[in-house]
């Protein structure tokens, strides 16, 4: 098996529970097969951990584990994907992220759990090998009925992949539908974005939603409608999702007639930037902004916090006072601290008063090691939205 060796030194990451070595870390960069086995040794060649590398990625290798007597094989693979779920097993809902890579131990690997639905994204060459013993371990040990690779990540193509999408075992529906926590939420499996759904924001909408929940409310980049479907029951008199994509919306028209909200529940297939134009201000009582990530490099970050700030002032002018708006961000690279300047920033833009009521960040199915501190993406702050006089 190929030896990785550091440089000297006790400051690279992988030393303290990080789980990635980079090319620049390594005395030098291995000529391996993409996703091959290796060990990973100190300069001293103390044994670090034993992964999968990569030779022309800036990550090198990712660990898999620090037991030197370990080897990467069936049984620990098996092991490890069964132990992930078993760690959720507290969680009192049937959708969850199952693995959440790097906080599983199992970097380059997700897996969403929908009821009797695994939808699996291996997202690292390493990962694209190890796929017969993590589908095993998910339809044999842990009974799961159908299984759907959706490895379409943007991460493949560093990795050489090619984006993939197929049906692993069982007989994955085209439209899957969940119980979302007392709401029935549909998706398109093969066709929607990511897995399929979002399993990052339910804790959020438990404990934010029914401050929202006002004659009028807006669910802005709705995708398939969770935000909105959650603010119906919860009593929304009137719910307005927004998104650009047809097949979202599609999906928003068909979830609220699945739930009987046909009549409160509406889908608009729009821009969000020129949405918000045909609106009056101060017109409604509750409003969530979930965007994509802005910022998808750290070089982006000063243009993406400035349209994270524009966006976020034209939202709250839509509130009226004394309504409720929830602000969220999923970029990596937005930092909870700078997050809070453009919220700032933002309300001295639409020349509001805001006042933090909720602070929530992902779900706790996507933990966060703390040696991995880069895991912490999602922010999703609920405030109140007065005039500056008031
Ligand atoms: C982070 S997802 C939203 C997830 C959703 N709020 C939920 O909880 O499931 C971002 C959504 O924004 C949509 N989108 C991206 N750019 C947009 C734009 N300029 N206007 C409207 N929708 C947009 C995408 O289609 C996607 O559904």
């Amino acid at each position: 098996m190929t030896e990785l060796r550091l440089r000297p030194g006790r400051k690279h990451r992988v030393l303290h529970g990080h789980p990635w070595v980079f090319s620049n870390q390594l005395v030098e960069v291995p000529s391996i097969e993409p996703g091959a086995e290796v060990t990973v040794r100190a300069h001293d060649c103390s044994f670090v951990g034993r992964g999968y590398g990569h030779p022309n990625t800036l990550i090198s290798a990712r660990l898999l584990t620090r037991d030197e007597d370990q080897p990467v094989d069936e049984a620990f693979v098996r092991g490890a994907v069964a132990r992930s779920f078993g760690r959720r097993s507290w969680i009192d809902r049937t959708s969850w992220r199952a693995v959440h890579g790097e906080a599983d131990g199992l970097p380059g690997l997700v897996i969403d759990r929908f009821d009797d639905l695994a939808v699996l994204a291996a997202n690292t060459a390493g990962m694209e090998r190890l796929r017969p013993w993590i589908e095993a371990a998910v339809r044999d040990d842990l009974g799961i009925a159908h299984g759907l690779w959706k490895c379409d990540g943007r991460g493949r193509q560093l990795e050489g992949l090619p984006e993939t999408v197929d049906v692993g075992w069982g007989e994955p529906a085209a439209v899957a539908a969940i119980d979302d926590d007392g709401v029935q939420v549909g998706f398109e499996v093969m066709g929607g974005q990511k897995t399929g759904l979002f399993l990052d924001m339910w804790e959020n909408r438990r404990r934010m939603v029914r401050a929202l929940a006002g004659p009028r409310t807006l669910d802005l980049y709705s995708y398939v409608g969770q935000w909105g479907l959650h603010m119906a029951a919860a009593g929304a008199g009137e719910v307005v999702c927004v998104d650009r994509s047809a097949g979202a919306i599609a999906q928003v028209r068909a979830n609220a007639e699945r739930n009987g909200w046909s009549d409160r529940v509406t889908g608009t297939e729009a821009s969000v930037d020129e949405f918000l134009r045909t609106v009056p201000d101060a017109s409604f009582d509750g409003v969530v902004c979930d965007p994509p990530s802005f910022i998808r490099s750290r070089k982006q970050s000063s243009q993406g916090m400035k349209a994270y700030r524009t966006l976020f002032a034209h939202a709250l002018r839509k509130v009226r006072p004394g309504g409720h708006a929830v602000l969220a961000s999923c970029s990596h690279h937005l930092w909870e601290d700078r997050f809070a300047d453009v919220v700032k920033e933002a309300g001295k833009w639409a020349k509001r008063r805001l006042t933090v009521v909720m602070k929530g960040g992902q779900s706790p199915c996507h933990p966060v090691p703390l040696a991995v501190p880069e895991a912490r993406y999602l922010k999703c702050w609920l405030v109140r939205v007065d005039t500056l006089g008031t």
